[in-house]
Protein backbone atom coordinates (compact mmCIF):
# COMPACT_ATOMS: atom_id res chain seq x y z
CA UNK A 1 0.00 0.00 0.00
CA UNK A 2 2.76 2.69 1.15
CA UNK A 3 3.76 1.70 -2.64
CA UNK A 4 0.97 2.67 -4.37
CA UNK A 5 1.08 6.32 -2.18
CA UNK A 6 4.33 6.94 -3.22
CA UNK A 7 3.59 6.31 -6.83
CA UNK A 8 0.52 8.39 -6.65
CA UNK A 9 2.30 11.39 -4.85
CA UNK A 10 4.99 11.05 -7.99
CA UNK A 11 1.54 11.43 -10.40
CA UNK A 12 0.74 13.78 -8.16
CA UNK A 13 3.68 15.93 -8.54
CA UNK A 14 4.05 15.27 -12.10
CA UNK A 15 0.33 16.74 -12.73
CA UNK A 16 1.52 20.00 -10.34
CA UNK A 17 4.40 20.10 -13.39
CA UNK A 18 2.39 19.99 -16.52
CA UNK A 19 0.36 23.14 -14.46
CA UNK A 20 -2.93 22.45 -16.45
CA UNK A 21 -6.38 24.65 -16.41
CA UNK A 22 -7.83 21.77 -14.34
CA UNK A 23 -5.34 20.86 -12.17
CA UNK A 24 -7.00 20.65 -8.82
CA UNK A 25 -9.70 18.15 -10.74
CA UNK A 26 -7.12 16.08 -12.25
CA UNK A 27 -5.53 15.65 -8.33
CA UNK A 28 -9.14 14.29 -7.24
CA UNK A 29 -9.41 12.00 -10.32
CA UNK A 30 -6.03 10.38 -9.87
CA UNK A 31 -6.99 9.84 -6.12
CA UNK A 32 -10.26 7.98 -7.12
CA UNK A 33 -8.80 6.10 -9.87
CA UNK A 34 -5.47 4.96 -7.99
CA UNK A 35 -7.00 4.25 -4.09
CA UNK A 36 -9.39 2.01 -3.97
CA UNK A 37 -11.10 3.29 -0.93
CA UNK A 38 -11.44 6.71 -2.06
CA UNK A 39 -15.24 7.06 -3.62
CA UNK A 40 -15.79 10.93 -3.48
CA UNK A 41 -12.52 13.21 -3.71
CA UNK A 42 -13.23 17.20 -3.58
CA UNK A 43 -12.12 20.14 -2.72
CA UNK A 44 -13.66 22.82 -0.79
CA UNK A 45 -12.50 26.54 -0.02
CA UNK A 46 -12.63 29.27 2.31
CA UNK A 47 -14.62 31.97 0.88
CA UNK A 48 -16.20 35.10 2.80
CA UNK A 49 -15.90 33.07 6.48
CA UNK A 50 -17.63 29.86 4.39
CA UNK A 51 -16.62 26.60 2.66
CA UNK A 52 -17.41 26.29 -1.30
CA UNK A 53 -17.14 23.26 -3.09
CA UNK A 54 -14.95 23.51 -5.91
CA UNK A 55 -13.58 20.88 -8.08
CA UNK A 56 -14.51 17.13 -6.96
CA UNK A 57 -15.24 13.81 -8.55
CA UNK A 58 -18.29 11.55 -7.70
CA UNK A 59 -21.34 11.42 -6.75
CA UNK A 60 -23.02 15.33 -6.97
CA UNK A 61 -23.85 16.99 -3.56
CA UNK A 62 -26.10 19.35 -2.63
CA UNK A 63 -23.73 20.58 0.08
CA UNK A 64 -21.85 23.23 -2.25
CA UNK A 65 -21.48 25.71 0.68
CA UNK A 66 -20.94 24.44 4.29
CA UNK A 67 -20.58 26.53 7.22
CA UNK A 68 -17.26 26.76 9.93
CA UNK A 69 -18.24 24.54 12.22
CA UNK A 70 -20.79 22.61 10.43
CA UNK A 71 -20.12 18.51 9.68
CA UNK A 72 -16.60 17.27 9.08
CA UNK A 73 -15.74 19.82 6.40
CA UNK A 74 -16.52 22.56 9.14
CA UNK A 75 -14.72 21.40 11.91
CA UNK A 76 -11.59 21.16 10.28
CA UNK A 77 -11.81 24.79 8.55
CA UNK A 78 -12.42 25.46 12.35
CA UNK A 79 -9.28 23.56 14.09
CA UNK A 80 -6.96 23.62 10.93
CA UNK A 81 -6.29 20.20 11.59
CA UNK A 82 -6.84 16.90 9.93
CA UNK A 83 -10.24 14.62 11.02
CA UNK A 84 -9.86 10.97 9.87
CA UNK A 85 -13.40 9.57 10.80
CA UNK A 86 -13.81 6.06 10.56
CA UNK A 87 -17.77 5.32 11.04
CA UNK A 88 -19.69 8.33 10.24
CA UNK A 89 -22.28 6.71 12.46
CA UNK A 90 -20.43 7.83 15.43
CA UNK A 91 -20.25 11.41 14.81
CA UNK A 92 -22.87 13.62 16.09
CA UNK A 93 -21.47 16.48 14.09
CA UNK A 94 -22.06 15.51 10.41
CA UNK A 95 -23.64 16.35 7.48
CA UNK A 96 -24.82 13.21 5.19
CA UNK A 97 -24.07 13.50 1.62
CA UNK A 98 -24.97 9.77 1.26
CA UNK A 99 -26.32 6.35 2.62
CA UNK A 100 -23.86 4.60 1.04
CA UNK A 101 -20.78 6.38 2.65
CA UNK A 102 -19.30 4.76 5.77
CA UNK A 103 -15.95 7.08 6.12
CA UNK A 104 -14.52 9.90 5.67
CA UNK A 105 -11.09 12.02 6.11
CA UNK A 106 -10.53 15.74 5.57
CA UNK A 107 -7.34 17.32 5.45
CA UNK A 108 -6.74 21.15 5.38
CA UNK A 109 -4.82 23.25 3.53
CA UNK A 110 -2.43 25.51 5.44
CA UNK A 111 -0.73 28.32 4.61
CA UNK A 112 1.60 30.12 7.94
CA UNK A 113 -1.29 27.59 10.12
CA UNK A 114 -3.65 29.91 8.04
CA UNK A 115 -6.68 27.58 7.05
CA UNK A 116 -7.17 28.12 3.41
CA UNK A 117 -8.59 25.26 1.92
CA UNK A 118 -9.70 21.68 2.49
CA UNK A 119 -8.93 18.04 1.02
CA UNK A 120 -12.21 15.81 1.35
CA UNK A 121 -12.43 12.30 0.79
CA UNK A 122 -15.73 10.23 1.34
CA UNK A 123 -15.68 5.99 1.24
CA UNK A 124 -18.08 3.59 0.70
CA UNK A 125 -15.76 0.91 3.02
CA UNK A 126 -15.74 1.18 6.77
CA UNK A 127 -13.08 1.94 8.51
CA UNK A 128 -10.60 1.95 5.63
CA UNK A 129 -7.95 4.95 6.76
CA UNK A 130 -4.76 4.24 8.22
CA UNK A 131 -1.81 6.52 9.22
CA UNK A 132 -0.09 6.23 5.07
CA UNK A 133 -3.49 8.04 4.35
CA UNK A 134 -3.04 10.70 6.79
CA UNK A 135 0.37 11.61 5.74
CA UNK A 136 0.01 10.45 1.62
CA UNK A 137 -3.07 13.16 1.34
CA UNK A 138 -1.24 15.74 4.10
CA UNK A 139 1.69 15.49 1.64
CA UNK A 140 -0.90 15.86 -1.61
CA UNK A 141 -2.09 19.29 0.46
CA UNK A 142 0.98 20.57 1.06
CA UNK A 143 2.59 20.16 -2.37
CA UNK A 144 -0.81 21.51 -3.23
CA UNK A 145 -0.56 24.82 -1.59
CA UNK A 146 1.00 27.42 -3.54
CA UNK A 147 -1.44 25.91 -6.85
CA UNK A 148 -4.80 27.01 -4.54
CA UNK A 149 -3.36 30.51 -3.08
CA UNK A 150 -2.61 31.12 -6.84
CA UNK A 151 -6.28 29.70 -7.88
CA UNK A 152 -7.92 32.01 -4.63
CA UNK A 153 -6.12 35.02 -5.83
CA UNK A 154 -6.80 34.04 -9.64
CA UNK A 155 -10.64 33.87 -8.70
CA UNK A 156 -10.87 37.12 -6.72
CA UNK A 157 -9.32 39.32 -8.95
N1 LIG B 1 -19.71 14.82 5.03
C1 LIG B 1 -19.23 16.18 5.00
C2 LIG B 1 -20.04 17.02 4.05
C3 LIG B 1 -19.45 17.13 2.69
S1 LIG B 1 -19.64 15.76 1.76
O1 LIG B 1 -18.90 14.67 2.36
C4 LIG B 1 -19.19 15.98 0.20
C5 LIG B 1 -19.24 16.77 6.38
O2 LIG B 1 -19.72 16.17 7.33
O3 LIG B 1 -18.75 17.90 6.53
Amino acid sequence: MKELFQETLRQVEKIINENPDDLLLRICSLLKEKIYHYDWVGFYTLKQGELVLGPYVGKPTEHTRIKVGKGICGQVAEKGKTMVVQDVTTEDNYIACSLEIRSEIVVPVLKDGKFLAELDIDSHSPAPFSPDDIQFLENVCIILTPKIIQSLSDKSS
